[in-house]
């Protein structure tokens, strides 16, 4: 099969997230064998439009479907974001690297979120609450500009509710302040309430590279090896399969190699903020 010939899939529900962002939850129209893994993404599109990347939010296919996370940024996320169950857009993928669920086992997990960035590590957040045994301490540290764009909260608060899990979130602005762990500023100050020694753990990462590059210098600060420290990078793609060239750094593609990489590897390109 060729790798950049689309497939259809069919939106099977949609939910507003909040005021910019939409869930969808599709189907391959033509019942095709599909299978991901957290961290992976697809790329969508619509005739006319061009396609661009999207992670999987869910954690694997339920009954077939699958859910991407959407927030309007332009005008491909603006006409994704208005299709309703029933439509069909194109699909490519999965494509690229896998969250390292593995290299985990037997550590604490420590998971730092910011804005649309949530999506992509709520997979790892579902695993991690269903597999806890498998880890040590698990951390999970979410930042938006406010309380109604925290992705997932609701969700995230039933999860933790009673587990091993410490969920703590934090908004730029807090005009409601509702709950104690909701805090107000920026959420590396959350990475002083983790009381887990930095050089047992591992941390996930995903979130704008500024966010990303101020967690990664803080845990190193404080003992944490920079190969122990997974960040999901952003780049504009066109071919999703080393081919174009569009989404290097340095040598490596963000759609093959990526768009996961280990902070200590990506660090000293120029062309990232890391
Ligand atoms: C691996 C990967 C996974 C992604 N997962 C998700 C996801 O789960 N949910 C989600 O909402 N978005 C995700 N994105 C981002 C998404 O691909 C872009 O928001 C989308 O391409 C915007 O397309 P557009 O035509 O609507 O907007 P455009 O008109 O192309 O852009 C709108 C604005 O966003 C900026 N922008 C667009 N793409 C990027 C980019 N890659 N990096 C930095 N700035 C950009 C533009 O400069 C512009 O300011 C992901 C990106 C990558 C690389
Ligand atoms: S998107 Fe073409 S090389 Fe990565």
């Amino acid at each position: 099969m060729n790798p950049l010939e689309p497939r259809r899939a069919l939106v099977r529900e949609k939910i507003q997230e909040n005021r910019e962002t939409y869930s969808l939850t599709l189907s391959l129209a033509d019942h095709d064998h599909f299978s991901y893994r957290p961290g992976q993404f697809n790329m969508l599109g619509l005739p006319g439009m061009g396609e661009a990347p999207f992670s999987f939010s869910s954690l694997h296919l339920e009954r077939g479907r699958f859910t991407h996370t959407i927030r309007e940024a332009g005008s491909l996320t603006r006409s994704i974001c208005q299709l309703a169950a029933g439509d069909i857009l194109s699909i490519r993928g999965p494509y690229g690297n896998e969250w390292p669920l593995e290299k985990a086992k037997g550590r604490h997990l420590i998971i730092v979120g910011g804005g649309i960035g949530i999506a992509p590590l709520r997979p790892v957040i579902r695993h991690a609450l269903g597999n806890g045994e498998e880890y040590g301490r698990l951390y999970f540290l979410l930042g938006a500009r406010t309380e109604d764009d925290l992705l997932f909260r609701e969700e995230f608060e039933k999860l933790t509710a009673g587990r091993d899990g410490t969920l703590l979130m934090t908004v730029d602005r807090g005009e409601k302040k509702e709950l104690s762990h909701i805090r107000e500023g920026l959420v590396t100050a959350l990475l002083d309430e983790i009381d887990v020694d930095p050089e047992e753990s591992i941390t996930f990462t995903c979130g704008p590279e500024l966010m990303m590059r101020f967690v990664a210098r803080q845990l190193i600060q404080m003992g944490q090896d920079p190969y122990d420290i997974f960040v999901s990078m952003e780049r504009r793609m066109k071919c999703g399969i080393a081919h174009c060239g569009h989404c290097q750094i340095g040598a490596m593609y963000v759609c093959k190699d990526g768009p996961i990489f280990p902070y200590g590897d990506i660090k000293r390109f120029a062309d990232t903020m890391l």
